[in-house]
């Protein structure tokens, strides 16, 4: 054993030698490897150990645990990360604890939470999809790196890319939908935007893809559920977004709570080393989730020595905040239940994650006081946000165009969010200064000037339980009315509105009722709100649904009853200012639902790319219930709302859907041609989306796939041809043998405005 590692040693050396002889420099990865060797070599192995231990800084926790005397341990070189500490002071004194107190001087990695924009906040991720934008998508992650990085942050746990298709979990609001194809491209978007080209640089920040795997697909929706899957549906639609965000170069990813082929994805070794190392060949280092390892006693499968040696050699390389790995992993070591190899790898990735970041040429890097001045909430990029959050807005019906609004008269502004600060930014929103906030009432204020009037009542709370308040409520402030019973406040707003011309009622869900652990059996407007949006209705004047929400909401009574539905999801700092932007038309709404809105939560889960079933009813034909078909007997099998759908102030016509030709040959290519028609009253952006289903298969093929997308402005009247290529990457699967293949045979295409009102055409693939 000792005598082949002094061989590969001199071997390593021979070559190093023989490069600096040739007068060639060492490739990056080599002098990264000369440089980690070197260091280890010096270290204990409880140094090693301590590599492996991401603390939680006490200022922000998402668990049941806090770290204590973190900086004994940093001292002792018992801490290699630390978990969301915020502040340029605060980390550059904890790392000059790290360089100047630990014996190796090991710099120490500061992670956080950045996931939609840092102290200038963007769109809630689900937002941000439905802008079908990936530019804007990767600029607001830039933003976000670029402030995140002059507050002393250099690893951020983001993007999220779990697919998720059932709107009861919460956490459908940190990820992009429901569609594999759309969430791939926004997950690549946003590793560039956090990592950009070179994360050297002080400006760019390691991104970690999270929650590795299928976190989405819990049972029921209940968050940290199991999820069971078959391998063809993981390769096919669930673990395409993980795949294209480490393609693109992703520095580190995260565990998810959640088991999978009934062991834990942190103690997954077929997850962890077989399919991400091996199979896709990434390089960075993965990370629990918080307490991930702890939580495998709860799972039953042994005490923290044993789920920690579980963990350790399944590929799981840090441990966030439960310190299993940095109290057993030495034991297991003596008592021969671990080998020093694996303490050693794990080790190694995370000094190279170090390395990458340029935290060893300098350990202060990210903590420039200036830049912290003068980089982080700019106007610049609250401008930035401000733009995009009107690009995410979903319009959900408009009749009679009751929208946009003129501006003049009386507006009614009624609800619990037409004047609330707090929770405006939306969940996951750990560094936003809710000051900075702009309230739907400011951001009207500042669009009208003194050309119309603004009534503000609040109407009702978000609910009316105390209990479920503190619940929602992470703010400490609680949002039950302090003085007025809810019948009081029903009462004033229904008198204010009554003075009105027209109704604006923002209501829908608090910030934290979506996010971690905010899983609902009922996902309708809370009770109380809907009867203020009745009693709204019921003075007879025009009512603008203005919906606050972080996941698909049963809508069903909504859009029979209520004549214009704008859904602005949480816009961030400046929602306010977008809002009005869009209500009075400066801007034309465009977004695109990522995630299909259902009739009832009974149809949960419901989403577009479905399989076509032995049995299925074409609700075209012979109504929406037919016996002995696959179909449910109190409500058809339609969506409320389908995926990829949302309106606009002006409309669009698709018209003369050409391919260029009926065949598609191994090496070829298929242009598909439709015209799109602005034949509205307003210039206004159109999301085509470009659909396909194989027609026959060695496997079942889902109904409609998404493969293509283009946003397009068009000035109104006007005309343009736009143009798809499809080749036979395209139509490639997983087949049953996990072997990635189009197969030959026929093929529909479609293109369309969503993915249930589209033009239609066929080719062959030979
Ligand atoms: C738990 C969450 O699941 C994860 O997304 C987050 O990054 C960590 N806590 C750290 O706060």
């Amino acid at each position: 054993m000792k005598s082949t590692k002094i061989y590969l040693m001199s071997i390593l050396m021979l070559f190093v030698l023989s490069v600096i002889a040739q007068n060639k420099p060492l490739t990056s990865d080599l002098k990264m490897k000369v440089y980690i060797d070197g260091l280890m070599k010096k270290m204990t192995i409880d140094e090693k150990i301590g590599q492996l231990n991401l603390c939680g800084a006490g200022d922000i926790t998402t668990g049941q645990t806090a770290s204590s005397d973190i900086g004994k341990k940093i001292r002792e070189g018992k801490v290699g990360a630390i978990l969301n500490l915020k502040s340029v002071d605060k980390i550059r004194d904890v790392q000059k604890v790290a360089v100047e107190e630990s014996r190796m001087k090991i710099p120490v990695m500061f992670g956080m939470d950045v996931i939609h924009g840092y102290q200038t906040t963007f769109p809630i991720p689900l937002a941000l999809s439905c802008s079908w934008d990936m530019a804007l998508i990767e600029n607001s992650a830039r933003i976000a790196a670029t402030e995140a990085s002059a507050d002393g942050i250099c690893w951020t746990f983001s993007p999220m890319v779990d697919i998720a298709r059932d709107p009861r979990w919460g956490r459908i609001a940190e990820g992009s939908g429901e569609d594999a194809y759309l969430g791939s491209q926004v997950a690549k978007a946003m590793v560039k935007g956090y990592q950009g080209n070179d994360l050297t640089r002080n400006n760019t920040i390691m991104a970690c893809v999270k929650h590795f795997a299928l976190y989405g697909a819990a049972e029921a929706g209940r968050d940290y559920n199991t999820t069971d899957m078959s391998r063809l549906r993981m390769y096919n639609e669930y673990l395409p977004p993980y795949k294209a965000a480490f393609d693109a170069g992703a520095g580190s990813a995260m565990s998810s709570f959640n088991e999978l082929d009934g062991l834990p994805a942190t103690a997954n070794e077929w997850l962890m080393t077989e399919l991400l190392r091996k199979q896709w060949g990434f390089k960075g280092f993965v990370v629990t989730d918080f307490t991930a390892i702890n939580e495998m006693i709860e799972h039953g499968l042994g005490d923290l020595q044993a789920v920690s040696a579980l963990a350790l050699k399944a590929g799981t390389d840090m441990d966030m905040v439960g310190e299993g790995y940095l109290t057993t992993l030495k034991k297991s070591l003596k008592e021969g239940k671990i080998s020093e190899a694996y303490i050693n790898q794990a080790c190694r990735r995370i000094l190279e994650a170090k390395y990458k970041l340029g935290l060893f040429d300098d350990p202060y890097r990210y903590c420039d006081a200036n830049r912290a001045k003068t980089e982080i909430g700019t106007d610049e990029h609250m401008n930035e946000a401000r733009e995009d959050a009107t690009q995410t807005f979903v319009l959900l019906k408009n009749e009679n165009q009751l929208l946009p609004l003129p501006i003049n008269g009386k507006i009614a502004l009624i609800g619990p969010m037409a004047d609330n600060l707090y929770n405006m930014a939306g969940m996951w929103s750990v560094a936003v200064d809710h000051h900075q906030s702009v309230t739907v009432l400011q951001g009207l204020k500042n669009a009208i000037g003194n050309k119309a009037e603004i009534l503000c009542s609040k109407g009702a709370n978000f609910v009316d339980d105390p209990k479920l308040d503190l619940i929602i409520n992470n703010t400490e402030i609680p949002t039950i009315d302090p003085v007025r019973t809810p019948k009081e406040l029903l009462d004033e707003a229904v008198a204010i509105a009554s003075k009105s011309d027209v109704i604006v009622a923002t209501l829908g869900e608090a910030a934290e009722m979506s996010g971690e652990c905010t899983s609902r059996t009922n996902i309708q407007i809370p009770e109380n709100q809907r009867d203020l949006l009745k009693a709204l209705l019921s003075t007879g004047k025009p009512v603008v649904l203005l919906l606050f929400t972080g996941r698909p909401l049963d809508l069903s009574w909504e859009s029979k009853n209520v004549p214009a539905i704008l859904n602005v999801w949480f816009g961030g700092t400046q929602a306010g200012n977008a809002i009005a932007d869009v209500l009075f038309g400066k801007v034309n709404p465009s977004g695109k639902l990522t995630a299909t809105f259902p009739q009832n939560i009974g149809q949960v889960p419901i989403y577009y790319n479905h399989k076509n079933t032995g049995r299925p009813i074409d609700s075209g034909k012979g109504g929406w219930f037919t016996k002995f078909l696959s179909n449910y007997m109190d409500v058809s099998n339609e969506p409320l709302f389908p995926f990829g759908y949302g309106l606009s102030y002006t409309t669009f016509s698709y018209s003369d859907l050409k391919l260029d030709k009926q065949k598609l040959t191994s090496g070829g290519k298929i242009n598909v041609s439709v015209t799109l028609t602005n034949t509205g009253k307003y210039d206004g952006a159109e999301v085509a989306q470009l659909y396909i289903r194989d027609m026959v298969g060695s496997i079942t093929r889902p109904v409609k796939e998404l493969k293509g997308f283009q946003k397009v402005f068009l000035k109104a009247g006007e005309s343009r041809t736009l143009n798809f290529t499809i080749t036979p990457l395209d139509l490639a699967f997983y087949n049953s043998d996990l072997q990635f293949k189009a197969e030959p045979g026929d093929f529909k295409v479609f293109v369309g405005t969503n993915s249930s009102d589209t033009k239609e055409g066929n080719f062959t693939l030979e």
